[in-house]
């Protein structure tokens, strides 16, 4: 009888090869270029999906273990796990770019990382309930299957924020690597050293090495890299623990045998990663699995949530071993009641490192605490790169979180935008002011609007499309650490020459309205009224900075070429618009502050002369300034590197001749994209802090 049931198991199992059986097309469809796109791969969620029938669907797939991928201990949670954290865990504050937003974790080059072995079954698993409802995108799918397994496994209730696209409108999943696209943007000199803006310290892992830094088992060496890259996605070291540690509750590593996986995705994309350990029709799965190489379970009930991860940290020795994968772990000593619980260097990490160490005694001790600060930095995890509250389209979506910067609610009676801005253009020329002003020629009169559309566009110009982060609302350029960047130099002056509008209107103007509302004055009276610029209001005001956006990444670029281009796309812009605004109004005095010398005009009228003279004049550098090159024939007109890009790069170039030629084309994009920046982030109201 035992053999007849094994024959018909191993029978079983030789009919569905560990391929994922549930669509025959998976594998093509989620190399990314030249997938054959089905309906409900186009399909997005929508604020009508019924999510609670999804999750009851997912929560009954979980258990329902199938032998061409058997379920460890019966469950498919902790893979549902780990394929929602891979899946955001890409995701870093440098320039917003990774995360789960549509899901470049089914695409190459994320698809192939080392990390991500095995995650085709998991999208395997999920395609059921894709194929059942076409009405939710794969991102949110894939993070509601991690919060349902969460739940169903006895772990806090996790919050939803639906609303991921089907399709990045950001192919920006190239820039993570291994790519030509990552290495020109931002290379990695040592593989496992990778640095800002990078966001993990190996290219192919999500965050760090698990078997120490460089493959050195030392946990207070890994201690730094597990710190690092966790700060590079945003998260505190309470976070931090929470998410390792509660992630470790669940299941368990896979590695055994020591001949590998099997190819990867490039190199086999029908049937990725097949398994090579285990006899005939048994290969490559269930207990013969090889993820990482690593074996076993960090609890005794990988399927049950708890705080046994942080006890057993602490209360048992661990002594270095191996694994069947021949990867080094840890082993306790004395654990007679689990001899095969396991831990990997980075988990010991968090008892060599004093201030995680604490958490971890703190979690041990205090269970509820634990599911408190899983429940938030997991909620946080998978939804910060969504941006702030509005962006989450179910209205079941928890009120707006600190990661989502929620701001204090602006005056509900408003000041009338014209009215502000007939103030602000009373002191945009002046004679007496204690300010420094641009000279104007001719005249004793001081100059002030180049410096308020500077202030206007840096304030607005924090906003990245990659995550909806930044942007002009809230006025974070007021405060600390986007006051002390060095492209905002003496911003405190101009700050300060709006400060008598401000007071003429007080609480009824926040200063995020001013500051726009103030370069909207100064473009207005440059056009003479030719630009259709957007003034509505109703921009909250920050408290203090925006910590968590990183120190300009743009400091890192390899080349000033680089920086523009992929600046324009971080900002979403389009590349018109984009080149348009490189012709705003710029004000000399500001450019010495920056430790940039000139403009390229004395005019405090906007034209399209920025374009002409870029194309007429003969740039040669400036010898004495970096990155600075004047006129050849003109000892008075500058132009930084960053503005000659823009006749070097072919496909700008078009663009300025085109709007050399023509002014009022110049003047609609420069609207368009001035407009885009200044409503980038605009609050509705749930973004506002919830009344308490
Ligand atoms: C599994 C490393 C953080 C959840 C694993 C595996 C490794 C690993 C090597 C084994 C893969 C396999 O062989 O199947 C790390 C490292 C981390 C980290 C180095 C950070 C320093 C996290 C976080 C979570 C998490 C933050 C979730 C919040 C899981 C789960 C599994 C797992 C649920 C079990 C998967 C299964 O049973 O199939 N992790 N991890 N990990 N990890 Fe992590």
């Amino acid at each position: 009888m035992i053999i007849l049931t094994l024959l018909v198991q191993a029978a079983l199992l030789m009919s569905a090869a560990a391929q994922c059986p549930f669509t025959g097309d998976a594998t093509k469809k989620r190399r990314g270029h030249a997938h054959h796109e089905t309906k409900y791969e186009q399909s997005v969620s929508t604020p009508t999906t019924d999510y609670a029938a999804i999750k009851r669907d997912i929560a009954a797939f979980l258990t329902d273990s199938h032998p061409w991928w058997p379920a460890d201990h019966g469950n498919y949670g902790p893979l549902m796990v780990t394929l929602a954290w891979h899946c955001s865990g890409s995701h870093r504050i440098s320039d917003g770019r990774g995360g789960c937003d549509g899901a470049g974790i089914r695409r190459l080059p994320e698809f192939s990382w080392e990390d991500n072995t095995n995650l085709d079954k998991a999208v395997c698993l999920l395609e059921r309930v894709k194929q059942k409802h076409a009405d939710i995108s794969w991102g949110d799918l894939i993070i509601l299957a991690g919060n349902t397994a969460i739940e169903s496994m006895g772990g806090p209730k996790i919050g939803f924020c639906a609303g991921r696209e089907s399709e990045p409108n950001k192919s920006e999943t190239e820039k993570l690597g291994p790519t030509k696209e990552q290495d020109a943007l931002s290379p990695c000199r040592l593989n496992g050293n990778c640095t800002i803006p990078l966001g993990q310290t190996k290219i192919g892992l999500i965050y760090v090495d698990p078997e120490g830094h460089l493959g050195n088992p030392d946990p207070s060496l890994s201690a730094i890299d597990v710190r690092d890259s966790f700060v590079r996605m945003g998260f505190t070291p309470i976070e931090t623990v929470a998410l390792i540690g509660g992630g470790h509750t669940f299941g368990k590593t896979h590695g055994a045998c020591s001949t590998g996986p099997g190819p990867n995705p490039v190199e086999s994309p029908k049937a990725p990663w097949p398994g090579t350990c285990g006899p005939g029709p048994l290969k490559g799965r269930g207990n013969y699995t090889y993820t990482s190489g690593l074996e076993g379970p960090w609890t005794r009930e990988p399927t049950e949530w708890s705080n046994e991860y942080f006890c057993n940290l602490l209360s048992y020795d661990w002594v270095k071993t191996k694994s069947p994968g021949g990867k080094i772990q840890w082993m306790p000593t004395n654990a007679e009641d689990a001899p095969e619980i396991r831990m990997l260097t980075t988990d010991l990490s968090l008892l060599r490192d004093k201030e995680f160490r604490g958490i971890v005694e703190m979690f041990a001790a205090e269970p509820e605490k634990l599911d408190q600060e899983f429940a938030y930095a997991w909620y946080k995890l998978t939804t910060t790169e969504m941006g702030p509250r509005s962006r989450c389209i179910n209205a079941d979506a928890p009120p707006s979180q600190p990661f989502q910067h929620p701001l204090p609610k602006p005056p509900s009676n408003p000041a009338d935008a014209d009215t502000v801005i007939k103030e602000i253009q009373k002191i945009l020329f002046s004679k007496d002011s204690d300010m420094e002003g641009d000279a104007m020629h001719g005249t004793d009169e001081l100059y002030f609007g180049a410096q308020f559309v500077d202030l206007a566009f840096q304030c607005a110009s924090t906003y990245r499309a990659t995550d909806y982060k930044g942007g002009c609302n809230g006025a974070r350029i007021r405060f600390w650490p986007e006051k002390d960047w060095p492209g905002n130099e003496g911003m405190d002056h101009v700050l300060k020459a709006l400060e008598p509008v401000k007071h003429a209107f007080g609480e009824n103007v926040t200063w995020s309205d001013l500051i726009v509302l103030a370069g909207c004055a100064s473009l207005l009276e440059a056009s003479d009224g030719r630009l259709d610029l957007d003034t509505r209001v109703g921009r909250g005001d920050a408290m203090n900075g925006f910590q968590s956006l990183e120190f300009p990444y743009r400091y890192y670029y390899s080349s000033v070429e680089i920086a523009v281009l992929d600046t324009i796309q971080v900002l979403g812009l389009s590349e018109r618009d984009a080149v348009a605004l490189s012709a705003r109004p710029r004000s000399a005095v500001r450019q010495k502050w920056k430790g940039l010398v000139g403009g390229y005009s004395n005019s405090t009228k906007l034209s399209n002369k920025y374009f002409k003279l870029l194309l007429s004049e003969t740039w040669v550098k400036v010898p004495s300034a970096k990155d600075v090159y004047r006129s050849k024939h003109n000892r008075h007109i500058h132009m930084h590197a960053a503005d000659l890009v823009l006749i070097k790069t072919a496909k700008l170039k078009k663009i300025v001749i085109e709007f050399a030629h023509d002014e009022e084309m110049f003047l609609m994009h420069f609207a368009s994209g001035w407009n885009y920046l200044m409503l980038a982030n605009f609050p509705s109201e749930v973004d506002f802090e919830p009344t308490p």
